[in-house]
């Protein structure tokens, strides 16, 4: 176990109730982890406010200033370093990243995204789920890598699609898994049970052969 409290820093580019998930995880004492910056790419974004209110530094870049991806990436990448981070987790941060500026962050970055990946990489994964006719829905936890959604998953969260499920109130049915899917990830690897051998995921020191799943008491092996 780390003798300090995990160093984290939060990308978020909308309402952030991952990020107030993860907040509300510390607050119980579920979490042992110090938020060093919560960044946006969006100055109204919600989840700035959220961490203003929670003492947590702030830091709005605007994309249009700069001249490409890559260039905007560095520049965030910089600062995220410079905040001491020793994790970055991606809350909702709609934005693709320059593969070049990630890679030093590779096996340090985490996102969520709405779907069971592989299935459903980029936007609209709700609609796309139910018109695919899909019995089953969910959220992944995954490492990042230079491939779009396509990093290695570390967890993942499972709910039935509904006969009346629409695509918001799939939405809305699905959100409250993630805001449990994403603190029990981050706890594993503040806790350095989820580790990063270099390539792959590693759980409890073994390789990692298929997403964790999230079951009532939290995350379990999958069967
Ligand atoms: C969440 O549903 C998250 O899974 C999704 O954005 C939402 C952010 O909500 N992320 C992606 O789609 C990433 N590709 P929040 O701002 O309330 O946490």
């Amino acid at each position: 176990m780390p003798t300090t409290p995990v160093r984290i820093a939060v990308l978020a580019s909308g309402r952030g109730s991952n990020l107030a998930a993860l907040l509300a995880a510390r607050e119980r004492g579920e979490l042992s982890a110090e938020f060093v910056l919560v960044g946006s790419d969006k100055a109204s974004a919600g989840a700035l406010r959220l961490a203003e209110a929670a003492n947590i530094p702030t830091l709005a870049l605007d994309p249009r200033s700069y001249p490409d991806r890559r260039a905007f990436d560095l520049d965030l990448f910089t600062r995220i370093a410079a905040s001491g981070a020793d994790l970055l987790v991606l809350a909702g941060f709609m934005r693709i990243l320059d593969g070049e500026a990630l890679t030093p962050w590779i096996g340090r970055m985490i996102n969520i995204h709405p779907s069971l990946l592989p299935k459903y990489r980029g936007l609209h994964t709700h609609r796309r789920a139910l018109e695919a006719g899909d019995v089953e829905h969910g959220a992944s936890v995954h490492f990042v890598t230079a491939e779009l959604d396509g990093g290695p998953v570390i967890a993942q969260a499972q709910l039935a699609i509904g006969a009346d499920d629409d695509e918001q109130q799939l939405a809305q049915r699905l959100l409250p898994l993630e805001h449990r899917l994403l603190p029990a990830v981050v706890n594993l690897l503040a806790s350095q049970r989820l580790q990063w051998d270099g390539q792959a995921p590693r759980f409890d020191g073994q390789p990692l052969s298929a997403p964790l799943v999230l079951g009532v008491d939290g995350l379990r092996l999958a069967e």
